[in-house]
């Protein structure tokens, strides 16, 4: 579907985030011919730049993420001439006239999509909302995307989306989890209502447990001041790891519309068990990294990195067991998983399967695996079912085979990133992907008690050698339920 015309204005548009992915994403597009002639990109900052001096910051930051440093001449060309810089101060609502001066139109010109895309910390959030709005630039017929972290905790969030609402209706909010955009996870959506094969089997009586890691051998990088705040449960768990979650055990919904999928999802997260202080203890272990070599190259401890606080708490790793507390899913226990510096960068899914009921084959020659399901979103996305065969020859043995499908292999079409995906969803006001007010609420709500029994504690992140799979605990999480990690089995 072709994209109207639209002025997309990005707020801390000099960012890591609209450099690194978000410039990066648009030129994609552009290269694909895939936005309207007249489509303008506004980057806003609080730099006094010129244009020429933001298009010089862009060379040097945005253009080493596009396609290997090598954009494309012509669309480079382009690109750059979509692009204008506009410095303002976005607590300071006498600062957006310049703002005003450089969009298109009247705000209620629907021909053009404005859209406000708002890279910066939530706490600025209700304030460029606010400021929007009294500078007349906010409609009924823009929009607003809104990066993470939405909020800290429950009532954070329920403030930030009071006061985005009293700007903006719930239809006009893109809250964006980018790991919805990623391709595989949009597969898992084919792959489960698009074929008859897993519905039946996609529930307590046939899957024994599900295990979701986001596991990464990167450390805070440069990002030490927001991570020492956040730090992995905020960071991940209470969203990209959720969403996977909600995507893998929602019920089948009434159609892809965005409320019919935002509703299941919704009602995952209503249903996950409520932690009790004896789960707190025993299913939730929070770890940091110390020392250690990644890919062979030595790494120091979260607690010195650069600038770091040598006493500080922050969890670099957190592991829980979760369960959902519904007729399709209770008892199955949801293993989720994520953490810096850890022996690999992967992201993946496994849903294991129940053991065969009994064996007819002779058990010397056999060790039966039950089957299982392997999503894997990053590096490569792929799927892998796992079945019992038999090996070729005499004598009846069976061992282990893998059932494989290769995406990259399979579409030989160039694949897109998920920031990619997203805005084309925001710029076409496609909110399937996004999350919805209450499914963020309904998310820290959840997660909230963890963060508070941590506090009353006062424990110790538990130490982990960096470049392994996080504390020993981790293991001992899935191992008293007689498991084991897919990466230590
Ligand atoms: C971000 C987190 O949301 O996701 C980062 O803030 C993390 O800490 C990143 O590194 C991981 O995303 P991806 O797509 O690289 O797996």
């Amino acid at each position: 579907m072709a994209l109207s015309d639209f002025d997309l204005v990005l707020f801390g548009g000099s960012g890591d985030l609209s450099m690194r992915k978000l410039l990066p994403a648009l030129y994609n597009r552009d290269h694909a011919k895939g936005l309207p002639e007249t489509a303008r990109i506004i980057c806003v900052g609080r730099n006094a730049w010129s244009r020429e001096e933001f298009m010089e910051a862009m060379e040097q930051n945005a253009r080493p993420h596009i396609a290997s440093g090598n954009p494309d001449p012509a669309t480079w060309e382009r690109f750059r001439g979509r692009i204008q810089y506009v410095s303002l101060d976005a607590a300071d609502a006498a600062t957006y006239a310049a703002l005003k001066g450089a969009l298109r139109d009247g705000p209620d010109d629907s021909a053009i999509v404005r859209v406000f895309y708002l890279a910066m910390p939530p706490s600025l959030f209700a304030t460029i909302c606010r400021n929007l709005k009294e500078s007349g630039l906010a409609s009924a017929t823009s929009r607003v995307v809104l990066e993470k972290p939405l909020g800290r905790d429950l009532a954070s969030a329920q403030q930030i989306n009071r006061e985005v609402g009293q700007v903006f209706s719930e239809s006009q909010i893109f809250r964006i989890d980018h790991y919805l955009g990623k391709e595989t996870v949009q597969n898992l959506l084919a792959l489960r209502f698009g074929n008859v094969l897993f519905e039946p089997l996609w529930r307590r009586e046939w899957i024994s447990d599900v295990q979701i890691t986001i596991a990464e051998e990167l450390g805070v990088g440069n990002r030490l001041d927001y991570y020492d705040t956040a730090g992995a449960l905020r960071d991940m768990l209470q969203n990209h790891l959720l969403q996977l979650l909600c995507i893998v055990a929602m019920e089948p919904p009434v159609s892809a519309s965005p409320d019919a999928v935002r509703d299941e999802k919704l009602k995952v997260l209503r249903s996950l068990k409520r932690f009790t202080p004896f789960t707190l203890a025993q299913d939730v272990v929070r770890g940091q990294y110390r020392s250690g070599h990644v890919n062979g190259v030595a790494v120091p401890g979260y607690r010195k990195e650069p600038n770091a606080n040598p006493d500080s708490r922050t969890e670099t790793f957190v592991a829980l067991k979760a369960e959902i507390d519904t007729w399709r899913w209770a008892g199955v226990p949801f293993y989720l998983r994520t953490g810096k510096r850890m022996a690999d960068q992967l992201a993946e899914i496994v849903v294991r399967f129940k053991k065969i009921p009994a064996s007819i084959f002779a058990r010397p020659n056999t060790t039966f695996q039950p089957n299982s399901l392997l999503i894997r979103l990053q590096p490569e996305e792929e799927l892998q079912l796992q079945l019992m065969a038999k090996t070729p020859g005499d004598g009846m043995r069976l061992r282990p085979v893998e059932l494989e499908l290769d995406f990259k292999e399979t579409f030989k079409t160039p694949r897109m990133d998920a920031y990619e995906r997203l805005l084309l969803d925001v710029l076409r006001g496609q909110l399937t992907l996004f999350m919805r007010s209450d499914e963020l609420e309904a998310a820290w709500e959840w997660v909230e008690p963890i963060l508070n029994y941590w506090e009353q504690e006062g424990d110790e992140p538990m130490p982990y050698t960096a470049g392994t799979w996080g504390p020993a605990a981790a293991s001992a999480l899935v191992a008293r339920d007689g498991l084991q990690w897919r990466e230590e089995s």
